[in-house]
């Protein structure tokens, strides 16, 4: 068994924060999303992976390198264009092989285990299945029809009419059964050549595609609210570990993780709340649900729910909230009314608040 992980594509949703780095790169809880996928394929005991990139592949390759830090054995495929999940496999076919294998999408955060999934595909040998959920708006998803056995009976990309709330998370398995299927397709009505038509194409000519519900957490983190709520919910799971230098006049509670090299001063953290090497907290209010990247230097601020990424300074202002800034960002005080703030900022941005 590999696995094939999905990490090119554009990211527009994500604007600012995708237009100087690749969306599986923004972390949560710290670490980039990306990561959270390579590491459940791990979990799952495979090691041989293939990664799809586009044209911010360069800045994957650098913090992902070879794998063999995860236990990986990585292959980079570059894409040149980002046309369609179906296009990511025909692409791929040499590094496949004859192999059944994981297709996962490299935006996807899960909070459960894919070997789950892996042993239902091993006991059932189907020509491929799909991993769905229930969702609220079923015209935003690739959305499955299954039967009470579990079997597949019609697939819709993004329908506008759905005829199921159950919706396709981005863990897809695969017989070699699909390289037929994707060659065999057409483009959509968005251009690309979308697995959810491969997969159908399999339902049509009368293959075994089964379902397999999943009820836990899953979000595609396309959208800044959704990296928040993945960070609320990682963080949740949060063990506190104060390698840092925390002084006697500053109070944590909760679940608060001060790595090595980061200092806290006359501060208040409400965990869960994580904060990176070199950051330094002074006469601040934190948290909870809140995530600092290294070298971050924040100074009589208050910050919950929100995602600070690396080198950023926040100065003299309060009640910043469901948040996410971008690397190396200046929040500092301007002159004005108290305010209540809310920043979804790029990188390198520099905001003046009314506090
Ligand atoms: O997240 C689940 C949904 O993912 C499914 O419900 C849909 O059926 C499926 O088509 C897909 O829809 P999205 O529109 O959300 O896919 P997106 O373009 O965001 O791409 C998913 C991942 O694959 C992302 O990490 C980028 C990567 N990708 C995407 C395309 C189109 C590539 O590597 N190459 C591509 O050509």
């Amino acid at each position: 068994m590999k696995a094939l992980i999905l990490a090119g594509g554009v990211g527009t949703r994500l604007r600012p924060l995708s237009h100087a780095m690749p969306k599986q790169l923004v972390p949560i809880a710290n670490k980039p999303v990306v990561y959270h996928g390579l590491e459940n394929i791990r979990r799952a005991g495979i090691t041989e992976v293939g990664m799809v990139v586009g044209d911010r592949g360069d800045q994957i390759r650098a913090e992902v390198g070879d794998g063999s830090r995860l236990g990986l054995r990585i292959t980079y495929i570059p894409q040149s264009e980002p046309l369609g999940l179906a296009h990511c496999v025909l692409i791929s076919r040499d590094f496949l092989g004859d192999d059944d294998f994981v297709m996962y999408l490299g935006d996807n955060v899960l909070l459960g285990e894919i070997s789950d999934f892996l042993e239902d595909f091993r006991e059932h040998r189907p020509a491929a299945q799909v991993v769905v959920t229930k969702v609220a708006d079923p015209t935003a998803c690739g959305i499955a029809e299954v039967d009470a056995d579990g079997r597949v009976l019609g697939l819709e990309e993004k329908p506008r009419h759905p005829k199921s709330d159950l919706a396709l998370m981005g863990v897809y398995l695969f017989s070699p059964a699909v390289h037929e299927a994707v060659q065999s397709i057409g483009r959509s009505r968005r251009d690309e050549w979308e697995i959810t038509d491969a997969i159908q194409w399999l339902v049509e000519r009368g293959e075994r595609v089964r379902a397999q519900q999943f009820s836990g957490f899953w979000r595609d983190t396309g959208q800044i609210e959704d990296l928040l709520e993945c960070n609320r919910v990682l963080l949740d799971g949060l063990t506190g570990d104060r390698k840092g230098d925390v002084d006697a006049l500053s109070r944590l509670s909760g679940q608060v993780v001060v790595e090595h090299g980061a200092k806290v001063r006359r501060s208040r953290i409400e965990g869960p709340v994580i904060i990176a090497e070199g950051t330094v907290i002074e006469d601040s209010v934190i948290g909870p649900h809140t995530a600092f990247g290294p070298d971050c230097a924040v100074y009589d601020a208050g910050v919950r729910n929100s995602i600070v990424l690396a080198g950023t300074t926040v100065r003299g202002v309060h009640g910043i909230h469901d948040s996410v800034i971008g690397r190396s960002s200046t929040i500092v005080p301007s002159p004005g009314e108290p305010r209540r703030h809310r920043l979804i900022v790029g990188d390198h941005t520099y905001a003046e608040l009314a506090t």
